[in-house]
């Protein structure tokens, strides 16, 4: 029934509580993840907006911050793949550039094989008065499909 896993993360306390319910799902015969993570285009700004770069334009700068971004990202998307390979899952990985809850509804609307979204409840902001972060809840109102949500 959920093949297929849409595993969203910012890698965040409560998506690496996210992690160990897809592996569960094994059991419910779960076989494949996508692991997928954005880099948020108003992070790359607000890092890069911050900062007086003297010899190097805005946009040099911004392309830096990405950079980093990116490799610290891969590295953590890596990891993650190695943990889901050894609980036998077919797993693979993705990272792009945008805003957050679109580039999820995006891929959500276009791999019409993805059986299941699973997602925290929250994520790096986690403010303590919010029922859901603002990712989670466009995801659940906007997506046709179903949703597991792991609260925090
Ligand atoms: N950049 C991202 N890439 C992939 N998944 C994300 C990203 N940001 C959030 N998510 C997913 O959405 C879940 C909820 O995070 P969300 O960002 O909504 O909460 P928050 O950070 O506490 O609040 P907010 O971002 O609204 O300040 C995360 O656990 C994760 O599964
Ligand atoms: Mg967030």
């Amino acid at each position: 029934m959920f093949t297929r896993i849409l595993y969203p993360t910012d890698f965040s306390d409560c998506s690496e509580k996210a992690l160990e319910y897809v592996k569960k799902l094994k059991e419910a015969g779960t076989s494949e993840v996508i692991v997928f993570h954005v880099i948020d285009e108003r992070d790359i700004r607000t890092v890069s907006g911050s900062i007086v770069w003297l010899g190097e334009t805005a946009e040099e700068y911004e392309e830096q911050v990405f950079s980093e971004m990116a490799t610290s990202a891969g590295e953590q998307l890596s990891a993650i793949k190695e943990e889901l390979v050894d609980a036998g899952m077919k797993t693979s990985v993705r990272l792009v550039r945008g805003i957050p809850f679109k580039e999820i509804l995006r891929i959500d609307e276009t791999d019409e094989d993805i059986s299941l979204i699973v997602i925290g409840s929250h994520g790096k902001s986690n403010v303590k008065e919010m029922l859901l972060g603002s990712v989670s809840e466009k995801v659940i109102r906007k997506s046709k499909r179903p949703v597991l949500v792991v609260k925090r």
